[in-house]
């Protein structure tokens, strides 16, 4: 699998034929399967770059009955715990971080579902599965891959970005296989599938659809709802150092800040005709036969 790629990223390993950065390494990767899962628990369960800081500050607020103020007191990678995450040097750790927190808890997590705490298929959890158009991703993981020194500060070109990536030599692993795997749960009554272009779209169309947020058994004021909605827009988040990341070491936002662009359609800035014509191709053979419907354009 990386024999023809020069990138290498800090810490890699090969984890049950996946790769994966050092900062999910493999004993915190064994600890999430055993980690202890409540009944109230909302698991963000997404592929890199799929809007999952969105999707976590959104579901804190609604959880929260729209405290915003609470949310302004910390930043959200504190408030909803990355469970497979351990990096030392900002002391953010993600099991450790997750076990005294109040219910209810929101995790976060990039795992696909066969690596996910065994509980989750006992307790009464609930499941948001994320899912974003996969060349908007590809583009934004990119830029990440570039800005962010825990992914190695990739210095490769585009096109060989789209190989790894297609690949599933990447961090994480394959997005085909999580998006498979993700994808099958989708009746599942303790699952809930959202799409960023869905949300981008309904967030800029009052009153949003979310409103309630029904699977979260919460029903919140139009008023509460707004100001979510608001805060929760590109332009707010971008400019929140509570969701922003812009104080994260690891995270260069000079080469590329994690809220970059929030659109969807870039990736037609990227792709060339063939590119384009082999993802669609290689889609077909992975993904063919499952109906995941995304969103390539508003
Ligand atoms: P772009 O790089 O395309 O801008 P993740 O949180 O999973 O790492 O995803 C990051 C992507 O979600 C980035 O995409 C980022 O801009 C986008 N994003 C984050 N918050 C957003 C928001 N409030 N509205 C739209 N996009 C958002």
């Amino acid at each position: 699998m990386s024999a023809s790629f020069s990138h290498k990223l800090p810490g890699e390993h090969v984890y049950d034929g996946s790769l994966f950065f050092g900062f999910s390494p493999p004993d915190t990767l064994d600890a999430v399967k055993d980690f202890e899962v409540r009944d109230d628990d909302i698991f963000i369960v997404t592929y890199p770059k799929a809007g999952t800081t969105w999707m976590q500050e959104l579901v804190w607020l609604v959880m929260n009955d729209g405290n915003i103020e609470a949310a302004k007191q910390k930043p959200v990678y504190f408030r909803s715990a990355f469970l497979e995450f351990k990096d030392e040097i900002l002391n953010e750790i993600g099991i450790e971080l997750a076990n005294p927190m109040p219910s209810p808890r929101v995790l976060k997590s990039h795992l696909q579902v066969k690596w996910m705490p065994r509980q989750i298929h006992q307790k009464n959890c609930k499941i948001v599965v994320m899912f974003r158009n996969p060349k908007d991703l590809c583009v934004s993981y990119y830029h990440f891959y570039k800005s962010s020194s825990s992914l190695g500060n990739f210095t490769g070109d585009w096109p060989e970005f789209l190989r790894m990536f297609l690949c599933g030599h990447v961090d994480h692993g394959s997005w085909f296989d999580f998006t498979r795997r993700g994808g099958n749960m989708r009746n599942n009554y303790n699952v809930k599938i959202v799409f960023f272009e869905f949300f981008l779209r309904s967030l800029s169309k009052p009153p949003p659809k979310y409103i309630g947020f029904a699977f979260l058994n919460k029903s919140l004021s139009l008023d509460v709802v707004d100001r979510i909605t608001r805060h929760c827009s590109f332009e707010s988040m971008r400019r929140n150092p509570m969701t922003n990341h812009d104080d994260v070491y690891s995270i260069n936002a000079d080469i590329s800040p994690l809220l970059r662009k929030g659109t969807v359609g870039d990736w037609k800035n990227y792709f060339t005709v063939n590119q384009n014509e082999d993802f669609d191709r290689i889609y077909q053979e992975r993904l063919g036969d499952i109906d995941i419907p995304f969103v390539y354009q508003l």
